[in-house]
């Protein structure tokens, strides 16, 4: 079994090398192909991985090839992690937002929408390359803005192309340990978008525990979620929301807070991982220490500026310990790759799961997984505040696949002014000329870039 994994020299890349390599079942990965641009940094990973693969003699095979159509060629799983314009370019999303006193975030708001007219254009050459080469592959994509991307793939790659994040499993094990309840015998009926979903049940032997939670501030108070939003407001809406809505529901909160911290999430990561990309084989030590002491510093970190404006306190440790990312990747090719049936909260097309989102939407939600792929299972309505919200984000991700497919500046205008983050056509027209500015990729809008 192949899996390559494009984006290779990304620094989650050992996460899922480490998942393969507990993984003694059998019809596992036994070759891995890392595919990038960028060599240095492929070089650096390569060797954390070349580490991790030392106590195991029967470790996945790594390969390095900057050729797309190589690294593609014989893949039965093909994990896209890609970063168009890398983390200065999230960096710059995120300033110039916040400089405009809205929110600049890697996914969300005008800083999302500027990564997502980056990036669609590159995801698409891929999902194109995918079909020529290697049509028989199931694609799992990682890019974000995640559902935005998948969705942007799926016009080519139908059902082979499935979307995955960690924060709604992340949510759930919280979630059931804040019950004291066993995750593995629970139904999350989670549904949204990504990024933008909420748990409105979780079902043990038939009833819905949720409800007395939501009523047990005790218990709200031992994790993130419960912690970020407060009792008050998960009993006024009924649900335990991801935590990225904490930009929403607190945007003046959380872009106060962001505005006055000394550099935006991108500009932090980037600088916490300098030292470990600029590694070379001469360097001192082991790389792989190297990189997980890098990895905590990251973790620790993770929506600080969200945590200290809703006096959360710290991440507990067991948040820390990962084990979201490369466990839904991991669960899922083994459901597809030997037929074992799973649910897994997922992102794909909707096909009538969530009422209210048209069959093409790619939506998030609990699906049903096995060799035939991911099918969602039918959900119950959200609510109207929050399927306002969803055909809200949904129309904006479609202006911006009508931008990166058709080259239409007005309809990157239109999906910038329209996000609920944005509050003004002004300022909408002020960060899409210095996104493009800012961007070449975005030359396209103008007709001056190939798409
Ligand atoms: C979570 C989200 C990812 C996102 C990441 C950002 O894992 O699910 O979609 O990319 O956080 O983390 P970072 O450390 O890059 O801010
Ligand atoms: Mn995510």
């Amino acid at each position: 079994m192949r899996l390559t994994i494009l984006g290779g020299g990304g620094f989650r890349v050992p996460l899922v090398y480490r998942a393969l390599l507990a993984d003694r079942g059998e019809g596992r990965i036994t070759e891995v192909v890392l595919h990038d641009l960028d060599p240095a940094r492929t070089a650096v990973i390569a060797q954390v991985l070349a580490e991790q693969a030392a106590a195991y003699p029967d470790a996945p095979a790594v390969t390095v090839t900057p050729d797309l159509d190589e690294a593609l060629t014989g893949a039965d799983f093909v994990f896209s992690a890609i970063r168009v314009g890398g983390l200065e370019g999230r960096a710059a999303d995120e300033r110039a937002s916040l400089e405009e006193g809205v929110l600049g975030q890697e996914t969300v708001g005008a800083g999302g929408i500027a990564y997502g007219l980056r990036t669609v254009p590159v995801a698409v050459d891929i999902a194109r390359r995918v079909l020529a080469v290697a049509p028989g592959a199931w694609v799992i994509n990682f890019t974000n803005p995640a559902g935005l991307v998948t969705e942007a793939m799926s016009r080519h790659l139908g059902d082979r192309v499935i979307g995955i994040c960690d924060s709604p499993i992340g949510m759930g094990r919280r979630v059931a340990a804040a019950m004291g309840v066993d995750p593995a015998s629970a139904w999350f009926d989670y549904a949204g978008l990504n990024h933008l979903g909420w748990l409105r049940a979780v079902r043990v032997g038939g009833h819905d525990v949720l409800p007395g939670l939501l009523e047990d501030d005790a218990a709200l108070s031992s994790f993130e979620e419960g912690r970020l939003f407060g009792g008050e407001w998960l009993r006024a809406i009924g649900a335990v929301p991801n935590e990225y809505l904490h930009y929403y529901y607190f945007n003046r909160d959380a872009v106060t807070a962001l505005r006055t911290a000394p550099r935006s999430r991108g500009a932090l990561v980037l600088d916490q991982q300098r030292d470990f990309y600029a590694r070379t084989p001469d360097s001192p030590g082991s790389a792989l220490e190297a990189w997980e002491t890098t990895r905590m510093a990251r973790e620790r970190t993770y929506m600080a500026e969200n945590r200290e404006a809703a006096g959360a306190g710290e991440r507990e440790s067991c948040d820390l310990e990962s084990g979201g990312y490369e466990n839904v990747a991991l669960a899922l090719m083994r459901a597809i790759a030997q037929d074992e049936r799973t649910t897994l909260i997922l992102n794909v097309r909707n096909r009538g799961a969530l009422p209210g989102l048209d069959a093409d939407a790619v939506v998030e939600v609990p699906c049903l997984v096995d060799a035939n792929g991911a099918r969602p299972v039918t959900a119950d309505p959200l609510p109207d505040h929050a399927l306002g919200l969803v055909i809200s984000v949904k129309a904006v991700e479609r202006g911006i696949l009508e931008a990166a497919t058709t080259g239409s500046r007005p309809a990157a205008l239109r999906a910038l002014a329209t996000h609920p983050l944005v509050d003004s056509v002004t300022v909408a027209r002020r960060l899409l000329e210095r996104y493009e500015t800012d961007f070449p990729q975005l030359g396209y809008l103008r007709g001056k870039a190939d798409r």
